[in-house]
């Protein structure tokens, strides 16, 4: 954990959200508040950002918690300049090309994850690819270039509610769940960035945004694969894609007891009969505290799948709060594949 300790779920910051101004001390504020952990909405060129360090897990499930998220969406990784970018991608030449064209500027380029990536799992929902972007607005990469590591930003609002594109907005949705807004006034672009793949293959539009698919075949010279032209937002959501970290092991739900041989996901002090016997044992949280539970959740897939064990048995996760996103997220890799 670090020094804002554990923070009840739900009660994702204690004191009252500060709205802070878009100057050089306003920034200053920020980027201190990001750099220890907290939570800070920030204005891009597109739309508010709920931003915290993405290379601390524990900071990263605190957006989700602030946003009441039920699932753990893949999260853009802000970046001040496209030398930082880089170095947290393997960038091919139509990534470079677009990255070259485009940034700063409202596109998320999905790229696979460098050897040394700092995002954590949990911003990239334990895929090996990861979603880079720096945004166009000033204010927003010098709050970037201060914090000096990469910044998970999903828009900041509440799940389910639209966008935020002025500081009011962000208010209204999060005051009292987050430290605080930088004030950048309106955001001139107001639809999120386009994403689109770059894994091998043709890029592939995966959302629709500030930059239209004309122009990135312009720059591109030849057709996009994916999204048909003028298909709005892709069916397919992120936490469904077929590429989606699943554990090679059998996940077993709701394990009351446990078999010989299997791996064990704790959550809590209650060990469930047999646990003795067991191969591997983690414990998502032994204080029961689902924020730290959320932050350590992909690592202790990929740690028990790597014990090579037939099954990982998982313990009952409370359906509250942060678990919803926890469960949710076990459910899918316990679906049958
Ligand atoms: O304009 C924007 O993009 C805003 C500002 C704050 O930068 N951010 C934003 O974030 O819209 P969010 O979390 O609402 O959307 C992130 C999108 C989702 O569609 C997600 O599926 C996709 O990026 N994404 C992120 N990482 C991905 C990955 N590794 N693979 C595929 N899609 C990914
Ligand atoms: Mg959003």
């Amino acid at each position: 954990m670090n020094d804002l300790g554990s923070i009840p779920d739900g009660k994702v910051w204690a004191g009252g959200t500060r709205r802070l101004r878009g100057d050089a001390a306003g920034v200053t504020e920020a980027a201190d508040l990001i750099r220890r952990g907290a939570v800070v909405g920030f204005p891009t060129e597109t739309v508010y950002g709920l931003g915290a360090d993405a290379t601390d897990a524990v900071a990263v499930a605190r957006i989700f918690a602030a946003k009441e998220r039920p699932q753990f969406n893949p999260l853009i990784a802000h970046l001040p300049d496209a030398a930082a970018a880089y170095a947290e991608g393997r960038f091919d030449a139509s990534a470079r090309t677009l990255a070259e064209a485009f940034w700063p500027g409202p596109l998320t380029l999905v790229v696979p994850a460098s050897a040394k990536c700092g995002v954590c799992d949990l911003a990239r929902a334990g895929l090996p690819s990861v979603a880079l972007r720096v945004p166009g607005n000033e204010l927003a990469r010098d709050l970037l270039a201060r914090v000096g590591r990469p910044v998970a930003a999903p828009s900041a609002n509440r799940s389910g509610r639209v966008s935020p594109t002025a500081a009011g907005h962000v208010l209204a949705d999060l005051d009292g769940r987050i430290a605080a807004v930088l004030d950048g006034g309106e955001t001139p672009v107001g639809v999120e960035s386009t994403v689109v793949a770059c894994l091998g293959g043709p890029p592939r539009l995966l959302r629709p945004g500030g930059i239209t698919r004309e122009a990135l075949v312009a720059c591109l010279g030849f057709e996009l694969d994916g999204a048909e032209p003028g298909a709005g937002m892709n069916p397919v959501g992120p936490g469904l894609l077929a590429s989606h970290y699943a554990p090679r092991a059998r996940v077993r739900l709701d394990a009351t007891a446990i078999a010989a041989g299997e791996a064990v996901l704790l959550f809590g002090s209650d060990l469930p009969s047999g646990s003795e016997t067991a191969q591997a044992l983690f414990n998502l949280s032994p204080a029961g505290d689902l924020t730290e539970a959320a932050a350590r959740l992909f690592s202790a897939l990929r740690h028990l799948d790597a014990q090579g064990v037939e099954t990982i048995a998982v313990v009952p996760i409370p359906a509250t709060g942060l678990g919803d996103a926890i469960n949710d997220r076990l459910h899918r890799a316990a679906a049958p594949r």
